[in-house]
């Protein structure tokens, strides 16, 4: 390989999971039922009719993991809490064998010299609030700045980095407007009202993480697929405009002080969506959203091609580059690195975060172990290396990049799509709960070691 990629010195390499992906023990030691546990035993919702409620055991296994972490020599590792096991009501009454798993976990991190980094809110809301009307109430904001204060109180001494929300235009779109994820809502309307309350909920909490986590760094995490236009048509090109804007810009703009997308509230108008406009929006709110943060966290995955005339102008997946393994994952996802290079690029000259992890960032692969132990899952190794360029390249622009999360430590419940899709750098298997490291886990330890490679 010709060109060699050294990275900054305080540049951090960690992986990522989230609680309901892993964790298992759905109803254990005084748990709550989250919108995932009822959207997964709702026959039909996810593929195979998977569930979460053994996933990896991690619940039980967690010293066996932090093991696994250090065996591949993490700086950090991302996580995520279930609100549920903190607050099984969303409100009130604390659950302290929850607090106290978390607690232990940070501590066994910690002790193995592993950053934490913890991720509020990767989707699992608490079911009472969802039957209260979720997201789209503001109560349910409400109740976020509640269960941010119980649950800082207990681990901000030891914890320092803190990521408010997981890609809330999915929590918004996927969760309420088309219905994919939990709570597997249809309704517009309520979606755009849940979406200003999520960002309401991660602008409200700010000030209180660094209320109760001295010298604490905080952000938000949001999901940046490079989107395209099919074509230079100006109806190619409005599409883009829309889902750019429905996914990216109504996300980013009001964090980072702008408010919303003036053309995307036309949009909305204009589809005569909301009869009362935007009577949820209160004196306030959007200061309150635009609290200044540390840190952007961005997850990528794919480029998006986005042509007019298909339902929602969702992105679609036309195949550009030939359907070989190489290019196309199993999730049919793409491969494409340069949208990373353009995502961080965009973020930065757009916003000027004062810096930026890739907080998810990885591909599914099925590979499984061969005879020999070992799983050669090179497509991995090869998406790794180019994205792990690509924010090499971005650093080169000047970018201020401050680390990488792969996604996944290892193989977990990926969602609608079950246990098929596998992300991990790590493979499990479900039947044994074995981890086995692929060969992706050894070339990421040596890009560790070598703070690049
Ligand atoms: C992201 C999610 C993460 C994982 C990856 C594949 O949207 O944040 O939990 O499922 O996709």
């Amino acid at each position: 390989m010709a060109k060699k990629f050294t990275f900054p010195e305080n540049f951090v390499w960690g992986a990522a999971t989230a609680s309901y992906q892993i964790e298992g023990s759905w109803e254990k030691h005084g748990k709550g039922e989250s919108i995932w546990d009822r959207f997964s035993h709702t026959p039909g919702k996810v593929d195979n009719g998977d569930t979460g409620d053994i996933a990896n055991d991690h619940y039980r296994l967690w010293k066996k993991d932090i093991r696994l972490m250090k065996q591949i020599g993490l700086q950090a590792y991302r996580f995520s809490i279930a609100w549920p096991r903190i607050l099984p009501k969303g409100r009130g009454k604390i659950n302290q064998k929850g607090l106290d798993f978390y607690s232990k976990l940070v501590d066994g991190l910690l002790a193995a010299n592993i950053k934490p980094f913890v991720t509020l809110y990767h989707w699992d809301l608490p079911q009472t609030l969802e039957d209260e009307g979720g997201w789209p109430e503001r109560a349910t904001a409400e109740a976020f700045v509640e269960y941010t204060d119980v649950i800082s109180r207990a681990l901000g001494d030891r914890v320092k980095d803190w990521i408010t929300l997981n890609e809330p235009a999915c929590s918004a779109w996927l969760g309420y407007d088309s219905g994919e994820h939990a709570p597997g809502v249809r309704d517009l309307p309520r979606a755009i009202r849940a979406s200003h309350h999520l960002l309401l909920a991660h602008g409200w909490s700010v000030p209180v993480l660094r209320r109760n986590s001295q010298n604490a760094e905080v952000g938000i995490t949001l999901n940046s697929n490079w989107l395209v236009a099919a074509s230079n048509s100006a109806m190619d090109l409005d599409a883009l405009r829309q889902g750019e804007g429905k996914w990216v810009r109504w996300f980013s703009d009001p964090v980072y002080g702008r408010g919303y997308p003036s053309d995307i509230v036309a949009d909305f108008e204009k589809q005569n969506v909301l009869p009362n406009g935007f009577d949820f929006v209160q004196e306030g709110d959007l200061q309150a959203i635009a609290t200044p943060m540390d840190f952007l966290g961005v997850n990528y995955y794919n480029r998006g091609l986005v042509r007019v005339n298909h339902p929602n102008n969702e992105p679609q997946r036309l195949f550009l580059s030939a359907k070989t393994p190489e290019n196309w994952t199993e999730m049919d996802w793409e491969n494409y690195p340069d949208g990373l290079l353009s995502v961080l690029a965009r973020y930065y000259f757009d916003y000027q975060p004062l810096k930026i992890y890739v907080t998810e960032n990885g591909a599914s692969y099925s590979t499984p172990p061969n005879g020999n132990g070992s799983v050669p899952d090179e497509h991995r190794i090869q998406y790794l290396r180019t994205h792990i360029a690509a924010v090499h390249r971005a650093i080169e622009a000047g970018v201020p990049m401050a680390g990488y999360f792969a996604w996944s430590l290892m193989d977990n419940f990926e969602w609608a799509k079950g246990y098929a899709q596998r992300f991990g750098i790590v493979w499990v298997d479900y039947k044994t709960q074995e981890r086995i490291p692929k060969d992706s886990a050894k070339w990421y330890k040596g890009v560790i070691k070598k703070n690049g490679f």
